[in-house]
């Protein structure tokens, strides 16, 4: 198999010139139909100056580009899933750019993938004003510094991959001094807009931070106020999965090509298969913020195969870091 480190081997003269080499040679493979369109779902990543959690970022990063040389497919793609940062909803300035500067060094040492991002609730600077001593008059207030350091002018995005359409929602929005899973007006106007551009035999992947769906928090609910009905019920948070699935529903029954939802956020592996949509929460980087491993899932990343048929497989993948205390 042709991989990064037999290009070295056969003697092209350095590293940048193998990896321009090997991207060409395998994007013509999944162009080809030869192999699926590879993404790595790195999510809930959590990176701060504590826990040594940049070099476990790097040692992710690592594992994720050495995929090949482990005799598996190469990784095409990386899309980090939200909550790239520890935290700064309720961080000052100082702090935030501490994280932010982490972040940017540990991607340019270490990952030579393409690399997509979604916005999470941890990356939205400031909102916490009586925290954060944020005004909100900040030129870098709320998303923007996401996104300029995502090199993006808005929190959301599409792209076609691998005969796949690929759609990065923004599903944080504010409450309060906090946040709620939903669209705003705009961005559901946007994304009806996108997916009506999208012919029929397209498949279509989505990725947001917050679940569109998710079981989890039923899971985990305490009980809430008696229903209408008078009978017990259940406490979920809005902050945990989309307020707004019912429209979800809706738009995917008008666009069955819509085959898969990505999300974080929960820091758990889950799957549901629900009105023909495939939902999988991919677990986090950090795992419990880098502590252990939370509920159970360790720390990892999830493979995603975009299969030309229209299918998609998606695998877990512990990455080998344990607590630093
Ligand atoms: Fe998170």
């Amino acid at each position: 198999m042709l991989t990064r480190r037999s290009l070295v081997k056969a003697g092209l003269a350095g590293l940048g010139s193998a990896q321009a080499l090997l991207a060409s040679t395998t994007a013509a493979e999944v162009s080809a139909g030869r192999r699926p369109f590879r993404i790595a779902h790195l999510t809930d990543i959590h990176i701060q100056p504590e826990l040594e959690s940049a070099k476990g970022l790097a040692s992710c990063f690592a594992h994720v580009q050495s995929l090949a040389e482990r005799g598996d497919e190469p990784v095409d793609l990386i899309i980090t899933g939200g909550d790239t940062i520890m935290d700064c909803m309720e961080a000052g300035r100082d702090r935030t750019q501490t994280q932010w500067d982490l972040w940017k060094k540990v991607k340019a040492d270490a990952c030579s993938l393409e690399m997509r991002s979604v916005v999470g609730n941890h990356d939205v600077w400031g909102w916490t004003k009586s925290k954060a001593k944020t005004t909100g008059a900040e030129p870098l207030y709320g998303k923007a510094w996401a996104c300029e350091q995502f090199g993006r002018a808005l929190p959301y995005e599409s792209f076609d991959r691998g005969g796949w359409h690929v759609v990065l929602l923004d599903s944080v929005f504010p409450h309060g001094e906090g946040y709620i899973g939903t669209l705003d007006d705009a961005q559901w106007d946007w994304l009806e807009r996108d997916l009506a551009a999208v012919p029929a035999t397209t498949p279509v992947l989505i990725v947001s931070h917050i679940p569109i769906l998710s079981v989890h928090p039923l899971a985990t609910a305490a009980a809430g106020a008696p229903g209408k009905d008078g009978k017990p019920s259940f406490a979920l948070s809005g902050g945990l999965v989309h307020v707004d699935h019912p429209k979800f529903q809706a738009l995917f029954a008008r666009h069955p090509n819509v085959k898969a939802c990505l999300s974080g956020h929960l820091h758990i592996v889950e799957r549901i298969d629900f009105g023909g949509v495939t939902y999988l929460c991919n677990g986090a980087v950090s795992a419990s913020w880098w502590k252990g491993k939370h509920r159970g899932t360790d720390f990892g990343y999830a493979v995603v195969d975009l299969c030309h048929d229209g299918t998609l497989e998606c695998r877990y993948v512990p990455y080998g870091w344990t607590a630093r205390t």
